[in-house]
C-alpha cells in the first residue's frame, strides 16, 4: 500500500505538482474566496495542471514539493474570517508562505501551523491578528523572517515571546498600537536578529528602547519611522554603545536633540540615517550637533530643524567620515 502511494506521488512528480498539493491548493483557493483566480494564475498556458507552473506557486527543483505559496491580497471579502492552518500541512516542504492583507482575524487548528517545521519566512502583515498570534508563531523555530505589521498587536510587547525563534534575523511589527517592546536586561535571545521593524508604534520612551537594543548582538538595522518620542533623554549616567546597527531609519518621525545626541553615543558605528520628513525638537546648544563618527549618509530632507547658520561647518567637524548629505527643503 505505501510502496503503490509512492508510485503514485512519483507519478504526479513527474508531470510538474504532486497531485495532493495541487488538490491542497484547489482546497485553499477555495477558501480564499479568491474571485480574480489569482492562486492558479498560470506563467504560461502549458501548465495548467502543473502547479508548479503557477505564477504564485514555487517547487523545489529537486523534490519538485511546493516550497513557496503566495496568497497576497487574495481573500477579496470585507469580513474577517478565521483561517484553518490545517489547510498548510499537505505543504510539508514550505519554506515561505505570504498571507499578507487577507482579513484574517486568527487561526483555528493552530497545530497545522506548527507541522510546517521547514517555514523561513512567514509574512502575516496588514490582517487582524491580535497579540495571541504571538504564542502561535513562536512555535515555529525555523523561522528567519517573521512579519506581522499593521495588525491589532497592542500594549507591551515582551521580546521572550520570541525566545524559540533562535534563527530569526528580520522581525517587523510595525503600524501596530504596541507601546512598549521590553527587552529584560541581561537577554540572550534572539542572537541572530539583524533588523527589526517598530515603525509607526505608541512607543515614546526612545532612549530605553535604544538602549535594549543593545541586547541583540547581529542588529544591523532599526527601522522607527512615523513614530513620535515625546520623552526628553534627562539620565546623565554613562550610556553602553553598541557597535553593530549601521542602518536606522528614522522619517517622519519626530524627536529631541538629547536623543539624536544619545543615538550618536550609543550606536558609534552609524553609517547610514534617515531623517527624512522628520523633526528634531530642542535647541542645539554650544557643543553642536551629536558627534557622529562612522556616518556616511545622512539624509534631512523635508526634515525640520533649528538650524544655525554655520550648519554645514557644525556638521563637517561632528561627522567626520560623511559622504552623502541631502538637506533639500530642511
Ligand atoms: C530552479 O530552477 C529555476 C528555473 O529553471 C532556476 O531559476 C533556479 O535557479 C533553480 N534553483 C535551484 C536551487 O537550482
Ligand atoms: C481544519 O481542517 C482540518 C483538515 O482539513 C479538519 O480536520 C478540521 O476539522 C478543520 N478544523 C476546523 C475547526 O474547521
Ligand atoms: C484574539 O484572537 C483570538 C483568535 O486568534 C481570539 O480567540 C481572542 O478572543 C482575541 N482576543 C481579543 C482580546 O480580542
Ligand atoms: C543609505 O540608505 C539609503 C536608503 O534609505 C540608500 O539609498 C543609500 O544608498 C544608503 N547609503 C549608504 C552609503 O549605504
Amino acid at each position: 500500500m505505501f510502496v503503490l502511494l509512492l508510485i503514485i506521488l512519483e507519478g504526479g512528480w513527474s508531470e510538474g505538482c504532486l497531485d495532493h498539493e495541487r488538490f491542497a491548493l484547489l482546497r485553499l483557493q477555495h477558501f480564499f474566496n479568491d474571485p480574480y483566480n489569482y492562486l492558479p494564475n498560470r506563467v504560461d498556458d502549458e501548465g495548467a495542471t502543473d502547479c508548479c507552473q503557477w505564477e504564485r506557486v514555487e517547487c523545489s527543483n529537486t523534490t519538485g514539493r511546493l516550497i513557496a505559496l503566495d496568497l497576497f491580497g487574495t481573500y477579496w471579502r470585507e469580513y474577517s474570517w478565521y483561517l484553518n492552518a490545517s489547510l498548510f500541512t499537505p505543504f510539508q516542504q514550505l519554506e515561505s508562505l505570504d498571507l499578507h492583507g487577507n482579513n484574517i482575524a486568527g487561526f483555528v487548528e493552530n497545530e497545522g501551523l506548527e507541522r510546517l517545521s521547514n517555514l523561513k519566512r512567514l509574512d502575516l502583515s496588514y490582517n487582524l491578528f491580535n497579540n495571541s498570534i504571538l504564542s502561535s508563531v513562536a512555535r515555529l523555530s525555523s523561522l528567519a523572517l517573521l512579519y506581522l505589521s499593521g495588525n491589532r498587536l497592542e500594549g507591551s510587547i515582551d521580546v521572550k515571546e520570541f525566545d524559540s525563534l533562535s534563527n530569526l534575523e528580520e522581525l517587523d511589527m510595525s503600524y501596530n498600537e504596541i507601546d512598549n517592546f521590553e527587552v529584560p536586561q541581561g537577554y540572550r535571545g534572539l542572537r541572530k536578529l539583524k533588523s527589526l521593524h517598530l515603525s509607526g508604534v505608541g512607543i515614546r520612551d526612545g532612549s530605553k528602547l535604544l538602549q535594549s537594543m543593545g541586547s541583540f548582538p547581529s542588529l544591523n538595522t532599526l527601522h522607527l519611522s512615523f513614530t513620535s518620542f515625546t520623552k526628553t533623554v534627562t539620565t546623565t549616567r554613562e550610556l553602553h554603545s553598541f557597535t553593530n546597527l549601521e542602518y536606522l531609519r528614522l522619517d517622519d518621525s519626530s524627536l529631541h536633540i538629547s536623543l539624536l545626541q544619545s543615538i550618536a553615543s550609543i550606536f558609534p558605528s552609524l553609517k547610514n540615517l534617515s531623517m527624512l520628513g522628520g523633526k528634531v525638537n530642542g535647541l542645539l546648544r554650544g557643543q553642536g550637533f551629536p558627534h557622529f563618527k562612522s556616518l556616511e549618509y545622512l539624509n534631512m530632507d523635508f526634515t525640520r530643524i533649528a538650524l544655525n547658520t554655520n550648519f554645514l561647518q557644525i556638521i563637517s567637524e561632528s561627522m567626520p567620515s560623511l559622504k552623502y548629505l541631502s538637506l533639500s527643503d530642511s
